[in-house]
């Protein structure tokens, strides 16, 4: 299990979007780059080029496993460095070894939202594999189940449900700016 209690990280060290699938982090992660400048890095994206694989091909050829072991190894690659905007994948908060990683980049947020959200952001959608088939879909409500008590382990948890991104973005600014 990824440890209960914060390391103390100071809010100039970057920002680390944490929520399930379809939660916007990719979308907020591009408006906080805007707002703040720093870089912003998406761990699939960097997977991506670091495997020269698509993520749908990773899990087909390689199995999820892989998968997970490429996700640490990024975000390993991304420690001492920065600071940036990274959005993680919806899975990340699932390995302990990830926490202290993710501590280490920055300041957790866990972008909120209710499942009917989610699920209506989903549908459709094809380039994920744990929800790009009916079948897989089904279980997806149970993965989130399982995943909320991690992703509210982030230092901030702001509610995504009928807001449009400026308004999400600004939250999250005040709040920072707020705690610093
Ligand atoms: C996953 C989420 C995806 C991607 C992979 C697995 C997950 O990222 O990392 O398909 O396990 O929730 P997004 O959350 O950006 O869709």
């Amino acid at each position: 299990m990824p440890p209960t209690t914060a390391m103390s990280v100071t809010f100039n060290s970057g920002l680390v979007l944490i929520g399930f699938m379809g939660a916007g982090k990719s979308t907020v992660g591009e408006a906080l780059h805007r707002h703040t400048g720093w870089p912003l890095v998406d761990l699939d994206g960097l997977i991506v080029q670091r495997q020269g694989l698509t993520i749908p091909e990773i899990f087909s050829k390689q199995g999820e496993e892989a998968f997970r072991r490429y996700e640490t190894e990024a975000l390993q690659s991304l420690v001492a460095k920065g600071p940036y905007i990274l959005a993680t994948g919806g899975g990340i908060v699932g390995r302990a070894e990830n926490w202290p990683l993710m501590r280490k980049l920055g300041r957790l947020i866990y972008l909120r939202a209710e499942w009917a959200t989610l699920k209506s952001r989903l549908a459709g959608c094809t380039g994920r594999p744990l929800a790009a088939s009916e079948g897989s879909r089904r279980g997806l409500r149970d993965l989130l189940e399982q995943r909320r008590p991690l992703y509210e382990q982030a230092d901030l948890i702001v509610d995504t449900d009928n807001r449009g991104v400026d308004e999400v973005v600004r939250e999250i600014l005040e709040r920072i700016k707020e705690a610093e």
